[in-house]
């Protein structure tokens, strides 16, 4: 199941993770939730591809390691998400649609 590009309506912020946002429910190991929110990743989506920290031009996303997750124990965390240029990249590369970018969503 993709990202629910509705997250912010129908989920609360948690935590705050290295300055961005974390959307619940989380329980670790899993559910992980959603962090960022101008770029938002479901960390419960996400399965490790990397395609969008090699392709980001402006590399907002670092790996977070994830142990005991049942899809994958890494994923793509926005940690300089505020660098977000909006390109898309990132959403249209990741094959699960793990990534939502919304320029509207823009918190900083
Ligand atoms: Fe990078 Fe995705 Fe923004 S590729 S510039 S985080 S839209
Ligand atoms: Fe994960 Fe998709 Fe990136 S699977 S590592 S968010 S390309
Ligand atoms: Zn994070």
């Amino acid at each position: 199941m993709p990202i629910d590009s509705d997250f912010e309506s129908t989920r609360e912020v948690v935590d705050d993770h290295e300055g961005h946002d974390v959307w619940g429910p989380v329980e670790e190991p899993e559910p992980l939730g959603i962090h960022g929110t101008h770029v938002a990743v479901d960390f419960d989506v996400c399965l490790a591809d990397g395609a969008c920290l090699e392709d980001c031009p402006v590399d907002v996303f670092d790996w977070v390691e994830t142990p005991g997750h049942s899809v994958s124990d890494r994923k793509a965390d926005p940690a300089r998400e505020s660098q977000c240029i909006d390109c898309m990249l990132c959403v249209d590369v990741c094959p699960v649609d793990a990534i939502d970018v919304d320029p509207t969503r823009r918190t900083e």
